[in-house]
């Protein structure tokens, strides 16, 4: 079959639905067509934040292969101690170093990354480099530090995976599983009244939901973690908001979301 110049290969049609639907879209067709020649219209204001937001049940962690050297833990420390013995996890093979923690302990919010990039990697602290530098500034436009003493305006930084993975490519999914238990742990030990995810790693992993980040942020679901409710709200990965920077103005939604339920809670 002839193919005009400007159509599009069935492999790059294959790859724009996919990330299409990454980023959260799930209708293909809109009621009425679109005219994309007609001027744009003003984009309307930004609703008001929901008072505080959605809380819907998320489904209850499902128990996880590798658990019984992450729950011999009795804390944050003896964490970092049995994942520096555990050798099962072959990005611990090509890392540097291990990435567990940032933050304080003690904090009312655990934001949970992604993955340790090179930075972190080099210096096996959580969001040290670009991305960290810009979730630094993100927390403190809500009053939140993670060199905070006190509680109420601390936060307590971790990832999903713990070592890098090679080039920073996206974690697999046995990956993931084998960190999973020290992650569950963590938020044991830790015992945060709200989480943050940042990205969909995260989100993926503690809600048990597959939908894209841009569907998931924003919106309060309750993990349940042993037995636990907790608050969680899925958000923007720095990193992301770095290549879109228009973006930013959702985050910060999520940010005052975030401010509201410390505030109100
Ligand atoms: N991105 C993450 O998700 N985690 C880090 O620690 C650094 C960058």
């Amino acid at each position: 079959m002839d193919r005009k110049q400007d159509d599009i290969s069935p492999e790059d049609a294959a790859r724009a639905l996919n990330w299409l639907a990454e980023m959260g879209a799930d209708e293909i067709i809109l009621d009425a067509p679109v005219n994309r020649f007609a001027a744009p219209k003003a984009s309307p204001p930004d609703p008001p934040l929901a008072a505080p937001a959605t809380i819907a049940a998320a489904p209850p962690m499902a128990p996880v292969a590798n658990a019984p050297a992450a729950a011999q833990c009795q804390s944050l420390g003896e964490i970092e101690a049995a994942l520096d013995r555990f050798d099962a996890c072959p990005l611990k093979k090509t890392a540097t170093r291990l990435c567990f923690a940032d933050g304080n302990p003690a904090a009312r919010v655990m934001l949970v990354g992604e993955a340790p990039g090179r930075d972190e990697d080099i210096q096996g602290k959580p969001f040290v480099g670009r991305s960290g530098q810009l979730l630094d500034r993100m927390l403190a436009a809500i009053g939140l530090s993670r060199q905070a003493a006190d509680r109420e305006s601390a936060v307590f930084i971790t990832n999903t995976i713990f070592w890098r993975p090679p080039g920073n490519r996206t974690p697999t999914e046995a990956e993931t599983q084998m960190c999973l238990p020290f992650l569950l742990r963590a938020i044991e030990l830790q015992k945060p009244d709200f989480i943050v995810c940042l990205g969909a790693t995260p989100a993926h992993r503690l809600t048990g939901r597959n939908d894209g980040i841009l569907k998931l942020r924003g919106k309060w679901v309750t993990a349940n973690v042993s037995g636990r409710n907790i608050p969680l709200l899925p958000t923007l990965h720095p990193a992301y908001l770095l290549r879109q920077p228009a973006q930013k103005r959702l985050a910060w939604r999520d940010l005052l979301s975030l401010r509201e339920m410390l505030d109100a809670h």
